[in-house]
Formats: C-alpha cells, sequence, structure tokens
C-alpha cells in the first residue's frame, strides 16, 4: 500500500495534488511520500519484534539526507556501501553506532573514516579487505567489529544484474570457506568478530531461497561457536521484493518474512540486522514527467516525455516495469491505446515502455512513474547535459524539496578547461 491515491480526479501524494508541485517545481521530478517511507519500516520492524533486532535501511536505494533522517528519527540504523554513503549518513545524523558498511571494495581511507567516526560493524567480504582492515584499525589503536559475509551459493531466483548469492558472484565468502577465514579473523589484532552477513540478492519475490540461506548461515553459527567464534549479531540482508504492477504481483509481506527469520535463526540468542532498500523506499516515491510530444510513428504512436533513462535508468537497465499513470484521473470506460513511451535521449535505449494502453494523452499532460523511490534518484545521471531532477519530500498536507534542480550554469561551472586547452 502507498499513498498515491486519486482524489477529486487527481492523483495525490498524500495530501498535496501532485499536479500543483508540478507547477511549482517543474518536471521532471521525484516524489517520496513520508506516511508510506514509515509504515514500511514499521512493517519491517514490528516483523522481527520479540528479537533484539535492527532495520538498517540500504542507503544505495535512496540516499537523499531527508529520507535518512525522517527514518533514523524513528530508530532505524543504515546499511551503507561507500565513504560517500558513510558522510551522508552521518550528516543526517545517524549515530555511528547504527551504520553498518557493506561492500566488496573498501578502500582504507574508507576504512579509516568510519573507525574514526564511528561504526557498528564492517561486513568484510575477502581476506585482503579483512587484513587491510586489520591494519588501518591497529594503526588507530582499535578493533574493528566485523561480521563475514558469507556467500551460501543458492539461487535467489531473481534478475542476474542484482542477484549475489550464487558462487559466481563476485559477493562474499564461499560457505565451504567461511571456517578457516573466521580462524584467520581471530589470529587478526585489529580485528573483533561479532557475527555472519548475508545477502543474496535484491528484488526476491519467494522466500525459499531465503529460508535455504538462513538455514545454512544457522547452522555455520553454531559451527563456528563450537570452534570458540563469538556469534552474537546475525545480519541477514535486504532483498525483499515489491510489486512493481498493480495487477498480479503479491510477493511475501515483510511480516511473513519475519515469521520466516524466527523460524530459521530464532533459536540462536543472537541479535537480528536486516538491510531492506528497495521495500522502504521503493513505493514510496514517483517520478513525474510531462508529455513533450506525441508522435506518430510507422504503426506505433510515440509519447515523448521530459524524464529520460538518465533520470530512471532501471527500464533500459534492467528491463524493469515501472506502472504509468495520467496525474489526471482517465474517465471510467475510457478506451485505452498503445504507445511506445520514450525519453529525448539520444539512444533507442531510452525507452521507458512498448506498446503501454495508456487512456489518450496529448502534449502537456503529466504522468507519474510508479514505484520510482528506490534505485531512482540514485542512479540518476547528467548524461546529455540534462540537470539531475529536483526530489521532493511529502508529509500530510506539506511539502518540500529535498534537493534542487541544478542550473545549467552550476553544472557548467564544474568543469576545469586548462590554459593550454
Ligand atoms: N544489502 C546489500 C549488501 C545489498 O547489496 C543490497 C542491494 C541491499 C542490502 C538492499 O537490497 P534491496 O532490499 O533494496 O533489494 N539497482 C538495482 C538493485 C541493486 C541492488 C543492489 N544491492 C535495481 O534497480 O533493481
Amino acid at each position: 500500500m502507498d499513498h498515491f491515491l486519486y482524489r477529486n480526479g487527481q492523483l495525490h501524494a498524500e495530501d498535496v495534488p501532485l499536479s500543483e508541485i508540478a507547477a511549482q517545481v517543474g518536471t521532471p521530478f521525484y516524489c517520496y511520500s513520508s506516511a508510506t517511507l514509515l509504515r514500511h519500516f514499521h512493517l519491517f520492524d514490528d516483523a522481527l519484534s520479540g528479537m533484539d533486532h535492527l532495520v538498517c535501511f540500504a542507503v544505495k536505494s535512496n540516499s537523499n539526507q531527508a529520507i535518512l533522517k525522517l527514518l533514523a528519527d524513528q530508530g532505524a540504523g543504515m546499511d551503507v556501501v561507500s565513504g560517500g554513503e558513510y558522510a551522508r549518513a552521518r550528516a543526517a545524523g545517524v549515530p555511528g553506532e547504527r551504520i553498518v558498511f557493506s561492500g566488496v571494495g573498501k578502500t582504507r581511507a574508507e576504512m579509516e573514516a568510519a573507525l574514526t567516526g564511528g561504526i557498528r560493524q564492517f561486513n568484510v567480504e575477502s581476506e585482503p579487505e579483512m587484513q587491510a582492515l586489520s591494519e588501518v584499525a591497529s594503526s588507530l589503536g582499535v578493533s574493528a567489529p566485523i561480521a563475514i559475509r558469507i556467500n551460501p551459493d543458492v539461487d535467489a531466483k531473481t534478475h542476474a544484474k542484482i542477484s549475489t548469492g550464487k558462487s559466481e558472484n563476485k559477493f562474499g565468502i564461499p560457505i565451504s570457506r567461511a571456517r578457516e577465514v573466521y580462524a584467520l579473523a581471530a589470529s587478526l589484532p585489529g580485528i573483533e568478530v561479532v557475527g555472519i552477513d548475508v545477502h543474496i540478492g535484491s528484488q526476491l519475490t519467494d522466500l525459499e531461497p531465503f529460508r535455504a540461506a538462513y538455514q545454512k548461515v544457522a547452522e555455520l553459527t553454531e559451527q563456528l561457536r563450537a570452534e570458540g567464534h563469538q556469534i552474537t549479531r546475525l545480519d541477514l540482508g535486504g532483498g525483499l521484493g515489491i510489486p512493481y504492477t498493480r495487477s498480479n504481483e503479491a510477493p511475501p509481506l515483510p511480516h511473513d518474512y519475519g515469521v520466516m527469520v524466527k523460524e530459521t535463526v530464532g533459536h540462536l540468542g543472537c541479535e537480528i540486522e536486516i538491510e531492506p532498500g528497495r521495500l522502504i523506499s521503493g513505493n514510496a516515491g514517483i517520478m513525474v514527467t510531462k508529455v513533450i510530444y506525441v508522435k506518430s510513428g510507422e504503426g506505433r504512436d510515440f509519447l515523448i516525455v521530459d524524464g529520460a533513462m538518465n533520470d530512471l535508468v532501471r527500464p533500459s537497465m534492467y528491463e524493469a516495469h515501472h506502472d504509468i499513470v495520467p496525474l489526471r484521473e482517465p474517465n471510467p470506460g475510457v478506451e485505452q491505446q498503445p504507445y511506445d513511451i520514450v525519453g529525448p535521449v539520444c539512444e533507442s535505449g531510452d525507452t521507458f515502455a512498448k506498446q503501454r494502453d495508456m487512456p489518450p494523452l496529448v502534449a502537456g499532460d503529466l504522468m507519474a512513474f510508479r514505484s520510482a523511490g528506490a534505485y531512482g534518484a540514485v542512479m540518476a545521471s547528467e548524461y546529455n547535459t540534462r540537470p539531475l531532477i529536483p526530489e521532493v519530500l511529502v508529509q500530510g498536507d506539506q511539502f518540500a524539496v529535498i534537493r534542487a534542480r541544478p542550473s545549467y550554469e552550476d553544472i557548467i561551472a564544474r568543469d576545469i578547461v586548462p590554459d593550454w586547452a
């Protein structure tokens, strides 16, 4: 459920008509609903109730500081994957003890910044990374709390580009080698083992791959404990999928996920961390665009809109489907017609949807791409020197621009032309 609904014939974000925001900030723009974000966070938080736990929002899905602050104020932790995300989370006021640092390629500079600024744990993905972390921590006179990300070799049954838990993926340490790597961790002076980490992929629409992975984590926990390691925390990753279409999709709910977590690892007495991104932010955001032209092609009509692949890359990158709806509610029974919906970027890949049934639209009409709150704004670029589009946050009947659209001057001023050029 989200808070983007038609009221009085107009699509609203909570209590604000989106056309009003469009009139003030121009199109295209992203718009997020606070109530939806918080609702999704609390679904997870409640699903794990009864267990000591921390829901760490995956900052990569939406890293605007206003969003991070909103969630952190409700007690959320953060999962970061770069020095930049760490700095954003800290700038948004998230205490270091609620930040976990994931990712396969943390640099020594990133490690040092997190150790100095405060960190809950590093999720370590290789032996060389662990050696480097031990050296950095020792040089600062501290020890680094770590979980080792194990690769359980399960098939997440999701898009190949976002599947991470198979042995051929670059992520984690093969579970078959976990015990020797934990033994190495115990021998390193700057490392303090606190737990095990696993993340098998994103947009999972079935609980069984999670169950298979978490059962392996439970077995490993018992083995490692028998070998003398302190395993007090399990980070179970993110990845629970969302419905991208309103009609036929019904991925498992956070509540069912929570039940499965309790069944698989509940008996171990560990503190549980999870790292959901998409389920919290995905359906809490939309991208609003305007039709620039309606172009009649050979046997098809194109809606050329002012949003493009640089603003929302998911359709061209993953063939992802986003529901697209007009801001003006179509009259009941209106006859739909198929359109190819494309942006102005000079690539055929700049196509959002082919032969999508829509009510008849004309130039100037506004449309919303739904489910764009996760991996939307954060994956945008300035390709074709198109300014990053603004982000707007709604709460009840108020809204605020939480990232402004840069001007052409702002963009151009970043280039440095050397004297000799
Ligand atoms: N934890 C780790 C270690 C991750 O790598 C990810 C996502 C998450 C948590 C959050 O997963 P989520 O709950 O959001 O599924 N750009 C792609 C998705 C990439 C996901 C990468 N890792 C997309 O637009 O579908």
